[in-house]
């Protein structure tokens, strides 16, 4: 079982064959954190207690005046509070009904349970069986306050991945005030390592980067009321920077799509404090007495083989216990989508067109895009208003989809359900339904403001609307699409004491909206999109099994793109289509072969008109769809390895080339993708050193005569081609194993 816990030594470990986390209850019934990291194989660890008696205490409050050792500020401990003497930063904030901050829980109780139960109201990861994971709920109290504090851990067997939240329950008599609830706090012991994070902005979403820790507080965090695509909800400390291959690694992502915050502080004594939680800014929550509060999920993954062996642990675990519904195991259909090729400008000829050329190309879904409802003939106008514009589509969605199924496709549809347009005539009805503050402007982006999905009659109206569409027609695929982020934070349905619950509360009711509509609509295949990847995150995922990973479409930008999403998401998740050339964002010309690579290694498809394509590109696409139907098992089920880094912090490669390889799990297929950008004259061979191959087995490259052992390809390396001439080039190499 991978939960035992040690009477005699007050000691929990939680382990399974990748990791080992041990906390321990101390004398004073702290629980103080005692080790993360490679899997220990004493299931009872025998550690006396934690060693703190050499620390230094001057300037350092004391919890026991017996033991002039035991300061807080110096114990490795796994959820910290204020006003303790601890002045590092606590994992929980908490006012009483007098105004006083103070906090100290200590030990009471604890279950050991199998399996994993669901968070109220919040997506989490799941098991299947009940065998699959073990949880430990360890009931942590403040008598003072009259609190309870769960902490709540989850080991999976077979997963390599720890999962925790926090529940607060009030049982005293007074009511309380949560200002910061953190899901993950980890102490560690020292601070040589670095911190890696995903930055970017639209169009140009999870950059990787990397920082050494430094003294103070380095920290991630959306105010967005989106988890947004400036930081993703993830970070990593590393030991050996962005090391693909070697290298302790303690990854921490949280299941939420909201603000969120993510802390590293290194401390006076060389130690760090790592933390991962909803984001306390302009955050409350009232607890009345018998209320309780559960924080969302953190996600911690271990890896002691380097970024690359974290990320593949992350790839499984969502692909198979977080992403759920008939598509999480399903192959996705090649679509194609309108938007590129006609933003708001189509009617239903123009549609079924494109539809046409889709159907010839050998595609399995038609996406008509935003437009097709209200009066939205430009971003300006009509969100709110969920019917059909049948000016526009003749005979409306059920002729269009009709139709569409005729051609042999399915039918799939744009929706922006959490937004409202000033003028709508839903806004105009209900000008309180969105988010705003009393006698403030209510600023626009985009055109629109966010509706107020902390109300249930909101959510209860939005459900409805969806619903009647979603029933009136053959749908059969639904992009959920979120484009812009939160300004006036305020709910008219809220009081005074509750306004800073709003942004919290929005996100309960939205994951409402999800839950109810994928349980009534389980044949619909869900994709996520913010203005592209605006909340690419794993509290989205439980819903929707792919994101849309940016608008930014140029093949070139995808590299980075894509390669800083594999960090922590799938490439099943992972939206990204081939589009005109040149590109609609950055102008770049690109031959069509790069585009195709590049956008193979996620959810494939087109968005473009093909009507504008060259006779001989276009008689291109049946093949390549067929192929990339072929290699779809590999790249969406296998394990992901990345070989060349398209960010310049790799002490390998100089972002130059880019590679990387889908290995299947028998390792009998691997799809490769290796990319020139720039092209350098006179370069001696530049050789691919493949990964995850067997090195005792032989394989074929296909369109290449010979064989090659896999440790060849592996340690040799592959000769990349020199006669490539010009720039952003690729090469797709497929190879299967001989049999
Ligand atoms: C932003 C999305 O990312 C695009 O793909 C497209 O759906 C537009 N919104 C439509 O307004």
């Amino acid at each position: 079982m991978p939960i035992a816990y040690c009477k005699k030594n007050k000691t929990f470990h939680l382990y399974n064959e990748y990791t080992s986390y041990v906390m321990q209850v101390s004398e004073m019934n702290h629980l103080l954190h005692a080790y993360w990291g490679k899997r220990l194989f004493n299931k009872y660890v025998h550690f006396e207690t934690l060693d703190y008696s050499n620390q230094t205490t001057a300037f350092k409050v004391l919890s026991n005046d017996t033991d002039p050792n035991y300061s807080l500020e110096s114990i490795p401990q796994e959820y910290p509070s204020y006003g303790t003497g601890d002045n590092r930063s606590p994992a929980f904030h908490i006012e009483d009904s007098h105004g006083y901050c103070g906090s100290e829980i200590f030990y009471k109780k604890h279950r050991i349970l199998a399996g994993k139960k669901e968070i109220k109201g919040l997506p989490s990861t799941y098991c299947e069986q009940e065998e699959e994971a073990q949880t430990v709920v360890i009931t942590m109290e403040d008598p003072v306050l009259g609190l309870e504090v769960d902490l709540i851990y989850s080991i999976y067997e077979k997963y390599n991945a720890i999962t925790r939240h926090v529940v607060f329950r009030n049982i005293g008599s007074q009511a309380l005030i949560l200002h910061k609830a953190m899901s993950c706090s980890v102490d560690y012991n020292d601070c040589d390592m670095q911190m890696i994070s995903l930055k970017g902005s639209w169009a140009r979403e999870r950059d990787l980067q990397v920082s050494p820790l430094t003294h103070g507080i380095q920290s991630i965090e959306s105010r967005r009321g989106a988890s947004g695509s400036q930081l993703n909800p993830f970070y990593a400390l590393t030991t050996d920077g962005d090391d693909e291959d070697h290298g302790s690694v303690y990854g921490f992502n949280l299941v939420y799509s909201g603000n969120f915050l993510g802390q590293v502080e290194v401390c006076m004594d060389d130690t760090a404090r790592a933390m991962l939680g909803m984001g306390s800014f302009d955050f409350s929550w009232k607890l009345n007495p018998n209320d309780d509060f559960s924080t969302p999920e953190g996600v911690m993954v271990y890896s002691s083989e380097g970024l690359g062996a974290m990320s593949r642990s992350y790839h499984k675990l969502y692909r198979e216990r977080l992403c759920r519904g008939e598509w999480r195991d399903r192959s996705r259909p090649v679509l194609f989508n309108n938007w590129e090729a006609t933003y708001f400008d189509f009617d239903y000829e123009r549609i079924i067109n494109l539809a046409i050329e889709a159907q010839r190309s050998g595609a399995d879904l038609f996406v008509l895009d935003d437009g097709w409802f209200g009066k939205r003939d430009s971003d300006k106008t009509g969100l709110g208003d969920w019917t059909e514009n049948q000016q526009k589509l003749s005979g409306g969605l059920k002729k269009l989809g009709d139709s569409i199924n005729k051609l042999g496709l399915k039918f799939g549809l744009w929706f922006e359900p959490e937004m409202v347009s000033p003028d709508s005539d839903l806004y105009r009805a209900h000008p309180d339904w969105c988010l705003h503050i009393p006698n403030r402007e209510r600023k626009l982006g985009r055109y629109q403001l966010m509706l107020d999905f902390s109300r249930n009659d909101v959510c209860d109206h939005i459900l409805e609307q969806l619903t009647h569409v979603i029933s009136s027609a053959p749908i059969e695929y639904i992009k959920w699409d979120f484009n812009r982020n939160s300004s006036e934070v305020g709910s008219a349905l809220l009081d005074k004491t509750r306004q800073k619950e709003t942004l919290h509360r929005y996100y309960l009711g939205l994951y409402r909206v999800l839950d109810t509509l994928v349980k009534k609509f389980p044949q619909i295949l869900f994709e996520s999109c913010s203005g592209g990847g605006g909340r690419f995150d794993p509290g989205m995922l439980a819903y929707m099994p792919q994101t849309w990973a940016s608008d930014n479409t140029d093949p070139v930008s995808r590299l980075r793109i894509q390669y800083g999403t594999s960090i922590v998401y799938p490439l099943s998740s992972t939206g990204a289509h081939v589009s005109a050339s040149p590109n609609h964002i950055t102008g770049r010309i690109t031959d069509w072969a790069t585009r195709t690579h590049v956008a193979f290694f996620g959810t494939f498809g087109y968005e473009l008109d093909l009507a504008k394509e060259s006779d001989e590109d276009k008689a291109a696409i049946p093949a390549q769809i067929e192929r990339f139907k072929l290699l779809a098992p590999t790249i969406h089920q296998g394990d992901f390895y990345r070989i060349q880094s398209p960010f310049d912090y790799s002490k390998r490669a100089k972002g130059n080339e880019v590679s990387w390889i889908c290995v299947n799990q028998d390792k009998t297929q691997a799809v490769a993708l290796w990319v020139r950008i720039l092209a350098i004259p006179n370069k001696g061979v530049q050789r691919l050193k493949l990964k995850g191959l067997n090195p005792q087995a032989r394989y074929r490259i296909q369109g290449d005569d010979q064989t090659y052992g896999g440790d060849e390809l592996m340690y040799m390396g592959l000769a990349m081609p020199t006669d490539l001439k010009g720039d952003f080039k690729s090469q797709l190499f497929v190879i299967d194993i001989c049999t």
